[in-house]
């Protein structure tokens, strides 16, 4: 598998390519965020980011040795009726000791560099409209609502709506 090579450094914070002896870390960090342990979902997302892409973008952050951020991203080569490669942050987690001292941020500088290397010009993230953790991070890293808007519907009770 391509492994994207070009690994950020700083004072802190060593960003480098997720590996799937990761996932007990992202799972942990996880469950800090979201209380629940999600081992299944992650080792499934995990699978597919590590195995199918043809390309390795997601991300993890150490700090003092130790796992503290990830990022977990996929590839899009027009899918969903977007023609130029794009690329999408399934999760993205960060340790809740370390929070607000840029590791997130680093994260997403790393991704941005090695995206931009090759020609992925786009990134895309759903996001809870009112998850005040998320939504001011991603803005103060430049994210804006989209023009393309998500749709859903509730499948459950197979009502005919027309
Ligand atoms: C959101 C998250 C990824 C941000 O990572 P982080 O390392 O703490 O963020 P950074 O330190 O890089 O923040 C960069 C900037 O984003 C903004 N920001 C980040 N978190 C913020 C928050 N909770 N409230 C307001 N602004 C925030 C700030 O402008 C910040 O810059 P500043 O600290 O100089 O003001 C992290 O807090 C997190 O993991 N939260 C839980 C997320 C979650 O629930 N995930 C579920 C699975 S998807």
């Amino acid at each position: 598998m391509d492994q994207l090579v070009d690994d950020l450094q700083t004072e802190t914070t060593t960003v480098r390519t997720m590996l799937g002896s990761d996932l007990d870390a992202v799972v942990h960090i996880d469950s800090e965020a979201s209380g629940r342990r999600r081992p299944r979902y992650f080792e499934l997302m995990l699978q597919r980011a590590l195995q199918f892409a043809g390309l390795q973008v997601s991300l993890v952050a150490i700090v003092d040795g130790a796992l503290a951020g990830y990022l977990i991203a996929s590839l899009y080569y027009g899918e969903y009726g977007i023609t130029e490669p794009s690329a999408s942050i399934d999760a993205i987690g960060v340790a809740a000791h370390v929070r607000r001292q840029r590791v997130g941020h680093s994260l997403l500088q790393q991704l941005r560099s090695n995206l931009a290397a090759i020609g992925v010009t786009t990134i895309r993230t759903e996001v809870d409209w009112d998850d005040f953790d998320l939504l001011p991070f991603f803005s103060s890293e430049g994210f804006a609502p989209s023009k393309r808007i998500c749709l859903e519907l509730e499948c459950r009770d197979n009502v005919r709506t027309r």
